[in-house]
């Protein structure tokens, strides 16, 4: 159906126990956008995107797939949804007894059939594009904080996903390299139609790649605002949402 959104949050209430961290999330996500979760710490943005990719159950509301109900699925039909995601954690998730190559071929040698060389090929291919090239037989405690980020990337992309799921993927980056990672992050959308779901708080990365974003408020747990956040910094009424686009009076970019 051409109007079913890739994702759908439908009434999500995120919670750890009794203890309600927001309450009412819905979006839609549409194939190849990148969507953006806003928001202050500790309000409740990682707490979303592990709701979203099955490792919390939210209590409330529904996440679909394709117009596909992810939380009522069986486990088999959940399992081929998960084989469509990639995800790179807040910490980059690296198993540290292993090399980059070897963390990298993980996903390929669990969830496909090659060979060791085509595995090779490919771990070799996405450790270049996310600039690790000659760092293959690196382990993680030999790499820097920002190497150990793209190699955590580059582990996402393993298996080509149709979503990828950052989360603050240019924390602790200088610069030029999180430009660099914006600029990887678009051709991904561009050039292969993967959907992005990303939370951030750089605010240079969020204007230079954002479709579509949500903001999540700390105050009233819910989200206070939703569209494309140019818009939003232009002609949101709410404070907050304001104040975070806004940061130190700076200007909205024009170009
Ligand atoms: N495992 C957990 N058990 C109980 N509460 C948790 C757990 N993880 C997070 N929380 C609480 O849930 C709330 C949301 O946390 P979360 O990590 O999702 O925030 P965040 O928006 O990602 O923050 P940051 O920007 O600092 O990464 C916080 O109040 C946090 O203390
Ligand atoms: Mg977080």
């Amino acid at each position: 159906m051409p109007d079913t959104p890739h994702i759908e949050l439908q009434d999500v209430e995120l919670a750890y126990g009794s203890f309600v961290v927001m309450r009412g999330i819905s979006a839609r996500v549409e194939r190849g956008q990148v969507f953006v979760i806003m928001g202050g710490s500790g309000c409740g943005k990682s707490t979303l995107l592990w709701n979203m990719i099955g490792l919390r159950t939210p209590p409330k509301g529904d996440i679909l797939y394709d117009g596909r109900s992810f939380l009522s699925a069986t486990d088999a039909e959940r399992e081929a949804m998960e084989r469509r995601f990639g995800v790179l954690f807040q910490g980059g998730g690296l198993w540290s007894s292993m090399t980059l190559a070897e963390n990298v071929s993980l996903p390929l040698e669990e969830h496909t059939g090659l060979r060791a060389p085509e595995i090779e090929r490919i771990v070799r291919l996405k450790l270049a594009l996310v600039g690790l090239k000659g760092f293959e037989h690196h382990y993680p405690s030999e790499i820097s904080g920002g190497m150990m980020k793209r190699a955590g990337l580059a582990r996402a992309m393993a298996l080509d996903p149709e979503i990828l799921f950052f989360d603050e993927p240019s924390a602790g980056l200088d610069p030029i390299t999180s430009q660099r990672l914006d600029e990887l992050i678009l051709s991904l959308r561009d050039n292969l139609g993967t959907t992005i779901v990303m939370v951030t708080h750089e605010l240079d990365s969020i204007f230079a790649v954002a479709d579509h974003a949500i903001f999540l408020d700390n105050q009233s747990r819910t989200v206070t605002a939703a569209g494309n956040p140019r818009e939003l910094a232009r002609s949101s009424d709410d404070p907050a949402v304001r104040a975070f686009l806004t940061r130190g009076g700076r200007k909205q970019p024009t170009h």
